[in-house]
């Protein structure tokens, strides 16, 4: 039994799915807001949830294709429901074991990279899925530095690889990303946390030439 799926399908029942959306959208939208997507692209959202990021890109006028990914089979099913365009394309399955040939331009993911039972696996996986040039969006508030939500695991119970910035980095690098960070806080917010360190976003291009060694 994989506890990371049953869990987030009971979430997908219980109106946590449309909680997590309220609670990340204001940092994702202030985060993509920066992003400029002047040429036509094409998305991928791993660990899409309800797929409320899937359907944000596929209003955008030069987004060609929007896909989202989950392994839990109800928030696939919630995400389905809701679908908007046809653009947009939801499929149950967990990224490690994701088969598909085609490649991205950008790929997004939002609290999700620390539930994969490898972090090094699903990246390796993720990079593979970028066209050269291509862009991985990886949002977290669950990082050492942000001490508030370090309590996060042992609340969930499961297992949630906790990094700090500095890890995270690394781990980017190792698995061949060109990488830079972003925090977006939230002065608005009644959280502590939110204001002060807010979502740490790593934004790991794949170089479009790859290194021989
Ligand atoms: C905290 S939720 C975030 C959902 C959404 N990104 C959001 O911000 O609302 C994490 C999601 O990632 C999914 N997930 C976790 N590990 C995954 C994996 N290895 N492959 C695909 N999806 C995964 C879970 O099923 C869950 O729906």
């Amino acid at each position: 039994m994989d506890k990371v799926r049953t869990t987030f399908d009971e979430w997908a029942q219980n109106g946590r799915a449309e909680l997590m959306e309220k609670e990340h959208g204001k940092n994702v939208a202030k985060f993509l807001e920066e992003i400029s997507f002047e040429e036509p692209f094409s998305f991928l959202d791993v660990g899409c949830g309800n797929g409320w990021v899937v359907r944000k890109m596929s209003s955008h006028s030069k987004c060609t294709k929007s896909i989202g990914i989950d392994k839990s089979k109800k928030m696939i099913i919630q995400a389905k429901k809701n679908k908007t365009k046809s653009i947009e394309q939801y499929i149950h399955t967990d990224i490690e074991s994701w088969k598909y040939r085609g490649k991205f331009d950008f790929v997004f993911s939002m609290e999700s990279l620390y539930y994969a039972h490898s972090i090094d696996v699903a990246l390796k996986k993720i990079y593979k899925l970028l066209k050269p040039g291509g862009m991985f969006f990886c949002g977290t508030d669950f990082y050492t530095d942000n001490k508030a939500t370090a309590h996060w695991a042992r609340m969930m119970n499961l297992n949630m690889h906790l990094h700090s910035k500095k890890e995270w980095k690394k781990i980017f690098k190792d698995a061949g990303f060109e990488t830079k960070t972003k925090h977006i806080k939230d002065k608005d917010s009644r959280k502590k946390w939110k204001k002060e360190f807010g979502t740490l976003f790593l934004i790991g291009t794949k170089p479009k030439k790859e290194s021989s060694n």
